[in-house]
């Protein structure tokens, strides 16, 4: 809608996780460079969490990108909230396989066959699983159980990911899932950006939609957007893509902070040190602090 106006090719704050748009901070650079490198040497178990938005699901776009390219088989389940059997059918779904899709017996093994075949061919194949936090215990068993299927020649048949909210790896503490935790070979943390990585992330963004050296978001308001966004990054694209409207609706091209102000206030924004408007005062006017005896 405003992309026109600001000399933009596409919109630079969508909330989809698209490689495309990918800013490699340190950490995100080093979580893909984890879960490449654990595929590639068959380490069977990787978990990767992190708080929601700080971009897991994206770096597992990223990996599909490079299993895709790479020409390595892989079921992505997305959807957790389901039952073992479901668990199944999705695998049988994305790895095509021949056989009785809702018959877990079948696609057992149908899968095992998979593999061996693919292993046969000095391939691996991977299983991903998004949002893991959510998976039934029940299911968390199946996924253990694959992670057991092993050429003693070659390791690992089945490289399981399992990404999700920190909760995750609470669940994976719990004593019934204790073998599958000693199974984990490499974890990595995805957390919220810094002051520095979120002002390169929205430079890089905006750059990767068209616009170089933008002056749209000044400086001083970038460290209030970072404060109040936490350095989450789909805190950080909902409230940029607000400011680019509002300033577009005002036909202005510098965002300002009373614009951040209205955007946090309608987003229901929390951070630390946030001030209610009681506490400013009616007006919006800051009362100087009361301090007793005065
Ligand atoms: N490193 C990154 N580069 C580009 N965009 C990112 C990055 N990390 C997160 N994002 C963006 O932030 C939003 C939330 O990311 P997502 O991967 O869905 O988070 P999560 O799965 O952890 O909840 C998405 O719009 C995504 O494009
Ligand atoms: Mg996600």
């Amino acid at each position: 809608m405003y992309n026109g106006y600001f000399g933009l090719k596409e919109n630079p704050f969508n909330l989809s996780p698209d490689p495309a748009f990918l800013y490699r901070s340190p950490q995100h650079e080093e979580a893909l460079a984890n879960l490449i490198y654990g595929v590639q040497s068959r380490k069977g178990f990787i978990v990767l969490t992190g708080e929601v938005g700080t971009g897991k699901t994206t770096m597992l776009e990223c990996l599909r990108d490079y299993l895709e390219q790479a020409g390595v088989e892989f079921a992505f389940v997305f959807n957790s909230r389901i039952t073992s059997e479901q668990f199944f059918e999705m695998i049988a779904y994305d790895l095509d396989l021949r056989c009785q899709r809702n018959s877990k017996t079948e696609v057992l093994f149908a899968l095992n066959q998979l593999l061996i075949q693919q292993a046969n061919d000095g391939r691996t194949s991977v299983l991903i699983v998004d949002e893991a936090h959510n998976l039934e215990w029940d299911v968390l068993e199946e996924i253990r159980l694959l992670g057991n299927l092993e050429n003693p020649r070659i390791g690992k048949l089945l490289q399981i990911i399992l990404s999700g909210q920190p909760e995750l790896d609470r669940k994976l503490d719990a004593p019934n899932l204790r073998q599958l935790k000693q199974r984990i070979v490499l974890r990595c943390s995805l957390q919220p950006l810094t002051l520095k990585e979120s002002n390169e992330y929205i430079n890089s963004r905006l750059l990767h939609a068209g616009l170089e050296n933008q002056t749209i978001f000044p400086d001083p308001l970038l460290i209030e957007l970072h404060l109040r966004t936490q350095g989450i990054p789909r805190l950080i694209n909902a409230v940029c893509d607000n400011m680019l409207l509002a300033a577009f609706a005002i036909e202005t091209k510098v965002c300002t902070l009373e614009m951040l102000d209205e955007i946090s206030s309608d987003m229901r924004l929390e951070w630390p040190g946030r001030r209610t408007p009681r506490q400013r005062g009616q007006s919006g006017f800051e009362p100087a602090p009361y301090t007793p005896g005065d």
